[in-house]
């Protein structure tokens, strides 16, 4: 069947995985890549497809309500994947108003547009989808009640050799929202806007509520690409706080393969929880980076420690993610693909083999802010 489908925010890291997987899975899709270009945003992560029939890149901010209207009438839009956001907690401390605006605004206007041009039409929102992508963050932070970890009630082929959960509680799809990061207060109230359109006007919307992400083409603003980045030079591994923070951690792709199955498959106005049951404290992963690269490059065994750096913890630093996607596996047969030792080596070895990526986007104004942002920690 023919669609046509915008991926908004398909320069970013989760974005270009699943531009990919689409435009190489479906050439009968007319894929329409929707992004802003923000400093998280780079072509240079789709240079392997961006020459496809089925692929276009429109340069748009999705805060403009009119070209976005306009485009979703030019192309017949009939299904939205939105991933466009501003996305790192650190920067939203910073700069609250740019994540409301993006994250809020830019949402409910994607929303109108979509609601203006489907409802003109005759057959209106049949067959039509608006797939909205969050986090988990928008739950709050569970308690650490068991800090040296217990044997977990699940496990996926994602968990980790020796897994432990680090408290008796998860997030569930009826979780209550308690965000606290303004990123997280500014993603939890879209999620509520996407359901508003469904609830008020029958908008057929789906939200999903995934997990920390790692795996190739991440800005490296983010833990895990800026610790590898930051072994491979010998330079400071700022750990916030005590590095005792618990994340819970999924590959791209295994997020990817959830986002189209539930684009396909997920039944409308349902809220679907992805992640792998892989927990994982702060500092024990950072040690694992370590023991990676330095195998990778040659070093000797815990060559690297040296550059563990304890600095100033984040504000308002939520202790613990930790997500049960069993309604996710049961209901529609997803499960991730990829064991966590397995997933960081080869994250760490496309990091190392693809320098150039990375010295590109380190170099020059990505450079000034990150100087200016550890400035006093
Ligand atoms: P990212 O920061 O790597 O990419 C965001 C993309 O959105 C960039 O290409 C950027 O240019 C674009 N963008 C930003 N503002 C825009 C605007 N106003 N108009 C158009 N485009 C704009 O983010 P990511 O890590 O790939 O996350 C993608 C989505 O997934 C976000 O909605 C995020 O909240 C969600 N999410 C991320 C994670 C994670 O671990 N990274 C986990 C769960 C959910
Ligand atoms: P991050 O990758 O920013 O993701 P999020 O805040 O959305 O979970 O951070 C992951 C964890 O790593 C989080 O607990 C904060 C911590 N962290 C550091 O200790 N040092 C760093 O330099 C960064 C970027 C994060």
């Amino acid at each position: 069947m023919k669609r046509n489908i915008v991926i908004t925010g398909g320069a970013g890291f989760i974005g270009s995985h699943v531009v990919r997987l689409f435009v190489n899975k479906y050439p009968e899709y007319n894929i329409i890549n929707l992004d802003k270009l923000t400093y998280a945003g780079n072509l240079a992560n789709l240079k392997d497809i961006e020459d496809k029939p089925n692929y276009r890149f429109v340069k748009m901010d999705i805060c403009d309500f009119e070209a976005f209207y306009q485009l979703m009438q030019d192309e017949k839009i009939d299904g939205i994947i939105h991933l466009a956001a501003e996305s790192h907690v650190d920067r939203s401390i910073k700069d609250p108003f740019t994540f409301a605006r993006t994250n809020v605004m830019g949402t409910l206007s994607l929303l109108q547009a979509a609601k203006l041009y489907w409802e003109s039409l005759p057959e209106k929102y049949e067959g039509k989808r608006f797939y909205h992508i969050s986090t988990d963050e928008v739950y709050g932070a569970l308690t650490m009640n068991h800090p040296e970890g217990i044997e977990p009630p699940f496990k996926t082929v994602a968990s980790s050799e020796g897994h432990k959960a680090y408290g008796d509680d998860f997030f569930y799809e009826t979780t209550k929202y308690n965000p606290h990061s303004p990123y997280s207060a500014a993603k939890a109230s879209s999620d509520h806007f996407v359901r508003a359109y469904h609830d008020t006007y029958g908008m057929p919307t789906i939200v999903t509520n995934c997990s920390n992400n790692y795996g190739p083409y991440q800005f490296p603003e983010k833990l895990i690409p800026l610790f590898i980045n930051n072994i491979r030079n010998r330079k400071p591994l700022p750990v916030y706080g005590k590095g005792e923070n618990v994340r819970d951690w999924l590959y791209v792709e295994d997020h990817v393969r959830a986002i189209d199955l539930i684009f396909h498959e997920g039944k409308i106005a349902e809220t679907y929880n992805i992640g792998g049951f892989n927990e994982w404290k702060n500092i024990d992963l950072i040690k694992v980076m370590i023991k990676t690269v330095d195998k990778i490059l040659g070093n000797p065994e815990g060559h690297s420690l040296d550059l563990i750096t304890y600095v100033t913890d984040r504000l308002g630093h939520d202790a613990r993610y930790a997500i049960d996607s069993t309604k996710l596996q049961k209901e529609l047969g997803w499960e991730p693909s990829l064991q966590f030792e397995e997933g960081i080596e080869k994250t760490v070895r496309w990091y190392l083999d693809n320098q150039e990526w990375m010295d590109h986007i380190t170099s020059g104004e990505y450079e000034k802010y990150y100087e200016e942002m550890y400035k006093g920690r």
